[in-house]
């Protein structure tokens, strides 16, 4: 399975110290794309090619073999089969990396072999532009930034412990042109990914941000893992079906005893429909499941599967959970499979509770999988006031047939409203009773 961290931020903030130890803590491949762009650099050096000889450039990245190995603990990176650890962070390199990662052939052919080297694999990746360009869609991003002051005398301290003697004015001058060019590059500028968590560690400790971002990284391992549940196909064998049938028996017993149930109208016996309702409390969604003879697939909102006994009905009944806040094409085409073996689909098109009370527009989303399918909905009026022993009136309609609608996208909204409306009227036939 693949998950990718991306580490994104200027020259100087430690990226490269807190990826090392994260990489170690949730056993993570470490891509350092710096490192990269420095051996690109290393080897137009050796070559003596100059940043607008784009042919050379181009026989260089066609032919570089850029490895990262891991020798007595110790992170090593390999040109063309040499160890050139040390020798990527030399003055030479460093003042050059940053134009020669500008160059638009390079820039496209590292972001390439980056993606290729953490194809279906767990990786941490560091740079400028890894959740913006490189992996957009990285499962965690982080944005690690400092003051320009605090970096530069981190970088000094770092070379002086490598015996690079570069003086401090220079580094800062360095640091403060890489951070121009890294902003104002053509192709993976470094920027704020819209989606990163902005750490910044000028006050704060190594082992500060690695705290920080390990809760991050942990949050979002969580969230898979949970995603994974709630969205892990479950087949209907006959022991599910045994254990449906029982609970349906309990929970019908119990709502029966809770409230007095009155039932109008009902569904064919056969054939696929929409069954499209009202929503004034979590358990009218109940009700229709409940007291139908046949068994309805609703479409319930994700977050209701957090919760665990909600998960195992959610399953057991075959809900379809959805996400809410965007278009969930997932769910849509599980959807439209229950349409297709010509089964029930529950919706309430209003999206939430009582969104009729707040004035809220109903959802189109039932009203495109009729028109889609070719399937009728039949719309049903729920009232009650769910309080214990009170009547809950659960009126069916007619279906109706949105067939007239087809091809016409931009009559969605009329078709929803039309549904809607059957929906209010049967919803005020309880008072008739
Ligand atoms: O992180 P570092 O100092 O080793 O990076 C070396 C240079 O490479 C730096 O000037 C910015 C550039 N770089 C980039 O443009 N994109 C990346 N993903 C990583 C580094």
């Amino acid at each position: 399975m693949s998950f990718i961290v991306a580490i994104d931020g200027p020259a100087g903030t430690g990226k490269g110290t807190v990826t090392k130890i994260l990489a170690k803590k949730f056993k993570l491949i470490n891509i350092d794309t710096g490192a990269m762009y420095r051996c690109v650099t290393l080897d137009m050096i050796r070559k003596g090619v100059k940043l607008d000889e784009t042919d050379k450039i181009i026989d260089i990245l066609e032919n570089i073999k850029i490895e990262f190995k891991k020798e007595n603990d110790k992170d090593l990176v390999f040109l063309n089969g040499e160890n050139v650890t040390e020798k990527l962070r030399s003055k030479e390199v460093t003042n050059l990396v940053s134009q020669v990662s500008g160059v638009k052939e390079v820039r496209l052919s590292m972001a390439g072999l980056q993606r290729k080297m953490a194809e279906g694999k767990e990786v941490i990746m560091e740079g400028r532009d890894i959740g913006t360009y490189v992996f957009p869609g990285a499962d965690v991003k982080i944005y690690l930034d400092a003051d320009l002051d605090e970096r530069a005398k981190r970088r000094f301290k770092q070379n002086r412990e490598q015996g690079i003697n570069i003086p401090y004015v220079e580094v800062l001058e360095n640091i403060k042109m890489r951070d121009e060019n890294d902003k104002s590059k053509e192709i993976g500028a470094l920027k704020l990914a819209r989606d990163a968590e902005v750490v910044d560690s000028t006050s704060m400790s190594i082992s500060q941000v690695v705290r920080e971002i390990s809760a991050i990284i942990d949050k979002k391992k969580k969230e898979i893992k949970l995603q994974a549940k709630i969205y892990k196909p479950r087949k209907d064998n006959a022991w599910k079906r045994f254990v449906r049938c029982i609970v349906r028996a309990v929970l019908v017993t119990a709502y029966r005893i809770a409230y007095h149930v009155k039932i109008t109208g009902n569904v064919p016996r056969e054939g696929a429909y929409i069954l499209c309702c009202n929503h004034i409390n979590y358990l009218d969604a109940a009700a229709i499941v409940l007291f139908n003879k046949r068994k309805v697939n609703f479409v319930a909102k994700e977050d209701l599967f957090t919760h665990d006994i909600l998960m195992w009905l959610g399953h057991l009944f075959d809900a379809i959970p959805i996400k809410r806040d965007m278009q969930d094409i997932e769910a849509m085409k599980r959807c439209l499979k229950v349409l297709k073996n010509g089964g029930l689909l529950g919706i309430f098109p209003e999206g939430t509770r009582k969104g009729m009370e707040k004035n809220m527009k109903a959802k189109n989303g039932a009203a495109y999988m009729a028109i889609k399918s070719g399937v009728k909905v039949i719309p049903i009026g729920i009232h009650g006031t769910f309080k214990p022993f009170s009547k809950v009136y659960l009126n069916y309609g007619e279906p109706i047939d949105l067939s007239d609608y087809k091809n016409q996208k931009d009559k969605l909204d009329e078709a929803t409203e039309l549904v809607m409306n059957q929906i209010k009227e049967l919803m005020e036939k309880e008072s008739t009773n």
